[in-house]
């Protein structure tokens, strides 16, 4: 007999799901006791480095934030909540954030700080609350703040200023109070007094006067005023309490009527270097007057905005002053700079006149100016070089940007010889004559943009032997013939993006023997012009930026040659694209002899698949970018040559799953982007195989919210190694219901079970049970077996029930007897019941399925008949599978409720014989039971009785009438 119903498993199912929820629950009081001590940030990012918090670094701007966020982490040293819509800053809002040394909360709506909110922060240097609605600073709002150096409150509404608020910032350097409605300057009073304050930017206020005696009677130590855009009338100083002042702008001043300028002692501001009068309202004379108390010190003067017949005078004065060496004019209208302008300037290391209108220079301007070395001519109407910039050995940088100059000549730049700069950028230039830079021996940096240039010509052959950095882009090169760039052994960057190069010649850029950086992007580049034979002869090459061209591939998977071999030292190659179709395919050889290559950036290509071999070529890759490209998965192969892979973009890539990086080797990648992707979950092995991973970002993600997000989400949760940004945006897109529900809202504490505890626990629960079970076999072999069926048939009438239809029966009575018994059964029992009063019966010799485990056909007769009829006698209760019926049937009783078992004794058992069948005893106990005759009496009552019992209906035990009469043993 074989019993094919093994399910100890199955035994252990129920107790397991109790054991799980109880494990459950003590993980949940534990998830609810431990505090988040993770790198999650709702509404923030952390920058810098995550092991030294001195170091830390949160970004929260621009995230529409209300409030300062609540879980900005303690040892916080540089916060940002810049640019959102806060209003109001708490008094427990910055509560602990004892390191926070830079605090920035410009541009919000922040009207109201309350008292004692910013107290906490005894190690800020820098405050910023710039661009908000302040209108008053009150008497305790800066208090504590001992170590301030640095305040940005410009761009407020304030008009009033606590005469205390100031007192204990001993600190404090700067103050920053432009564009306020301050009027009254006693207000700025207690900021000048104070010990270290050195710049004092008050600008664009309402103030109508600067009275020294206002401020202070003392001297006091401000390096910086900043009094510009107010509406001063005069300017007021009638004892020396500005003996450090080296900076002054009162540009744009006295718009309400001409400024007074009355400056008792010439001694008084005897320390200006710097001085603005842009734009301001005041008499030549008194200008005059103001250029004469800075006679002796003033370095760099600005004169924007004062017109063309002001600004010559005046200049012709102020180069009198023998320090001045940098003048600045803008805004002034000056068409013409005739000989006599700039005449007196003769120790001027700088001069500035861009933003006029100059069309026509005096070949003289600038030759009377032995020191010049920065000339800045930018931002007017040149339509050529003019004669005057030409001959200047001291000449170091030339400005010609933003001009018309359509040409250039060969004498356009004769004897600048020591210049080290010139721009040339945003003029009409269309042609380089092979002569123009012949003299520039010393030139290093040249920048041509932004023009019209058509071809190279031979440019670049003589002169610039110390070039360093050409920028050609934004022209019209449609090719690059061989040997252009010969002459330029010395260039390291070379920018031709944004022109119609259309053809790279073989040893286009032959020569460049110390090229670093080349940046061709935006062109029109085909697959056809990367050959391998246009890019060599570059030992030292870098970086190759090719983005934005007409480069594709269609299906070849192999290119021959490849395009890259010679570039064994590039780092950075850069692909991707942004206007065209992209790449489609790229073939597995293309980075073929990178050798060096660090960074690749292949992003919006279009490639749908990549080769594993792809990467096989390059062994110290370190960055990569392949986002918005169409993979929709990726093989872990791919990155098993590139095992130093640090950071990768793989956003916008249609990934479904990131379980390719299980196996891929990844163990150094610490920056993973992979965003707007269609990942639905990430589990355990994910983010195991990612031990070195610091920054994740998974925004736009398609997550499913069960329990199957349960791990990730305590995880981001609780590791204190990688931080997940935007976790608090994460959005769920299954279940329905739960759709644009925030994955972080969704509670998923009940599936969160820490597996190592769990299989922990389930380990030795399974060791527990396996013990107590061989006890139980060997010293309670009997109670083990009956339990064993007790639990088979308990199985067995579940399934019986949950098939929902009730039963056939087939049968109305199942009979159970002892083969000792089987002479009585046949010959009595059967003809009377089926013959006599008809019942169609059960009897195991005869209708058991022949090949069926047994106990299935005791089940299946117990379960298919109305009733059980138990025959019993001594033999009955010895034998096993008789009592093993009696178990079934039994346990339909129990179970069902259904009154299905009729006892009928064949001979008379006392009740201490019945003591070792436990169940028996108990049945007979509880119930009624029927007694054969003994030899010689009567049958026909017994029958009778017997026919009443198989008729009554199914119902409760109980609730038998014809039974409970009958006489108990
Ligand atoms: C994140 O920002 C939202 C919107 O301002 C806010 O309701 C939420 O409380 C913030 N979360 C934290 C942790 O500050
Ligand atoms: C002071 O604020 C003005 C106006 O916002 C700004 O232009 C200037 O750069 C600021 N100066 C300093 C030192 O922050
Ligand atoms: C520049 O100098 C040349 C001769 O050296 C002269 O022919 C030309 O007219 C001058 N141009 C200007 C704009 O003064």
């Amino acid at each position: 007999v074989t019993l094919n119903i093994t399910m100890p498993g199955q035994r252990c199912g129920s107790t397991f799901s109790q054991l799980r929820l109880f494990l459950c629950f003590l993980m949940y009081c534990w998830v609810l006791a431990d505090p988040v001590c993770g790198y999650f940030l709702k509404n923030c990012t952390i920058r810098g480095n995550l092991s030294d918090p001195s170091d830390m670094i949160v970004l929260c701007q621009k995230r529409n934030l209300e409030v300062i966020p609540i879980d900005i982490p303690q040892n916080v040293s540089v916060l940002n909540v810049a640019m959102n819509n806060i209003s109001k800053i708490g008094k427990l809002d910055f509560k602990g954030l004892s390191n926070l040394k830079n605090l920035n909360m410009s541009r919000n709506q922040i009207s109201q700080v309350d008292d004692g909110s910013l107290g906490h922060l005894e190690a800020l240097q820098e405050l910023g609350l710039a661009h908000n609605r302040l209108t008053t600073l009150s008497d305790h709002m800066f208090q504590g703040l001992v170590n301030l150096s640095l305040l940005h409150l410009d761009n407020n509404l304030i008009s009033t200023i606590g005469s205390s608020s100031f007192q204990l910032l001993s600190s404090l350097k700067t103050v920053n109070l432009t564009n306020n409605n301050l009027y009254n300057m006693k207000d700025v009073q207690p900021i000048v007094q104070l010990p270290h304050l050195q710049e004092l930017y008050i600008g664009s206020n309402r103030f109508t006067s600067f009275q020294s005696q206002e401020i202070s009677n003392t001297s006091i130590e401000l390096r910086l005023l900043d009094l510009s855009r107010n509406p001063l009338g005069i300017f007021r100083i009638t004892a020396d309490v500005l003996p450090y002042l080296e900076v002054l702008d009162i540009a744009y001043c006295g718009q309400l009527g001409r400024m007074e300028w009355d400056v008792l002692d010439r001694s008084f501001l005897s320390n200006v270097k710097r001085l603005n009068l842009s734009g301001i309202e005041m008499s030549f004379e008194r200008m005059v007057m103001v250029l004469q108390t800075v006679n002796s010190s003033l370095v760099h003067l600005r004169l924007y905005d004062i017109g063309e017949e002001r600004v010559k005078a005046l200049t012709d004065i102020a180069c009198y002053i023998p320090t001045l060496s940098l003048l600045r004019l803008h805004h002034n209208n000056i068409s013409v700079l005739s000989k006599e302008f700039l005449q007196s300037c003769k120790q001027l290391t700088e001069m500035d006149v861009c933003n006029n209108n100059i069309n026509q220079l005096s070949e003289f301007s600038f030759r009377s100016m032995e020191q010049l070395s920065t000339l800045k001519l930018g931002h007017n109407s040149l339509s050529s070089v003019p004669n005057a910039t030409r001959n200047l050995p001291t000449l170091k940088i030339l400005d010609l940007s933003f001009n018309i100059i359509n040409k250039l000549g060969c004498s356009d730049f004769a004897n600048l010889t020591g210049l080290t700069q010139l721009f040339l950028f945003h003029n009409q230039i269309s042609k380089l004559p092979g002569c123009v830079f012949q003299d520039l021996k010393e030139l290093r940096i040249l920048k041509v943009g932004s023009n019209k240039i058509l071809t190279l010509n031979d440019a670049f052959m003589r002169g610039l032997y110390k070039l360093e950095y050409l920028s050609m882009s934004y022209n019209k090169l449609s090719s690059i013939s061989k040997g252009g760039f010969k002459g330029l052994a010395s260039l390291k960057t070379l920018l031709l993006f944004d022109n119609q190069i259309a053809s790279l010649e073989d040893g286009a850029f032959e020569g460049l023997v110390n090229l670093t950086e080349l940046r061709l992007e935006s062109n029109k580049i085909t697959q056809i012009d990367i050959r391998n034979t246009v890019l060599t002869g570059l030992p030292r090459f870098r970086t190759l930026d090719i983005s934005c061209n007409f480069i594709t591939y269609v299906n070849d998977d192999q290119l021959d040659p490849p395009p890259f071999s010679h570039l064994t030292s590039l780092e950075n190659l850069h692909i991707h694209s942004q206007r065209h179709k992209g790449l489609s395919h790229l073939p597995s050889n293309f980075l073929e002899g990178l050798k060096s290559l660090l960074a690749f950036k292949a992003g919006n290509l279009n490639i749908k698949d990549l080769h594993p071999n792809t990467f096989i070529h390059t062994p110290r890759l370190w960055f990569l970018d392949i986002s918005k490209n169409a993979f929709t998965a990726l093989k872990p192969e791919l990155f098993h040559p590139t095992p130093r892979l640090n950071r990768m973009y793989l956003s916008k890539t249609r990934l479904q799953s990131l379980d390719f990086l299980i196996g891929a080797n990844l163990s150094r990648v610490t920056f993973l982007q992979v965003s707007k992707n269609d990942i639905t979950v990430v589990n355990e092995r994910v983010l195991r195989s990612l031990p070195a991973l610091t920054y994740l970002d998974m925004q736009d993600n398609a997550f499913t919210c069960g329990c199957s997000d349960a791990w990730f989400v305590h995880w981001m949760e609780n590791n204190n190694q990688t931080q997940v940004v935007g976790a608090g945006e994460f959005t769920c897109n299954y279940p329905a219901d739960l759709k644009d529900t925030k994955l972080l809202d969704v509670e998923l504490q009940f599936c969160t079970v820490h597996l190592g505890l769990y299989y922990y626990i389930s380990t030795t629960c399974l060791v527990l049970l396996t013990l107590v079970a061989s006890f139980a076999y060997h010293f309670l072999k009997w109670q083990v077996i009956y339990g064993y069926y007790l639990f088979l048939a308990f199985l067995y009438d579940t399934k019986q029930r949950n098939k929902l239809t009730p039963h056939g029966c087939q049968y109305d009575a199942f009979i159970s007897y002892n083969a000792h018994d089987e002479p009585w059964a046949l010959r009595e029992l059967l003809p009377e019941l089926e013959g006599e009063q008809g019942w169609k019966l059960c009897l195991h010799h005869r209708d058991f399925q022949p090949g069926k485990p047994i106990i299935d056909n005791i089940m299946e007769g117990i379960y298919g008949s109305r009733k059980t009829i138990c025959v019993i006698s001594r033999r009955y209760l010895e034998s096993e599978w008789c009592s093993r019926e009696i178990q079934v049937a039994s346990f339909r009783l129990f179970d069902e409720q259904k009154d299905v078992l009729i006892l009928v004794f064949l001979e008379e058992i006392p009740t201490h014989q019945l003591s070792p069948y436990h169940r028996m005893r108990k049945l007979v106990k509880r119930r009624t039971y029927l007694s054969w005759p003994r030899a010689g009496e009567q049958t026909g009552v017994f029958w009778q009785q017997l026919r009443l019992a198989l008729e009554t209906k199914d119902g409760p035990a109980e609730e038998n009438p014809i039974l409970s009469g009958v006489q108990a043993l």
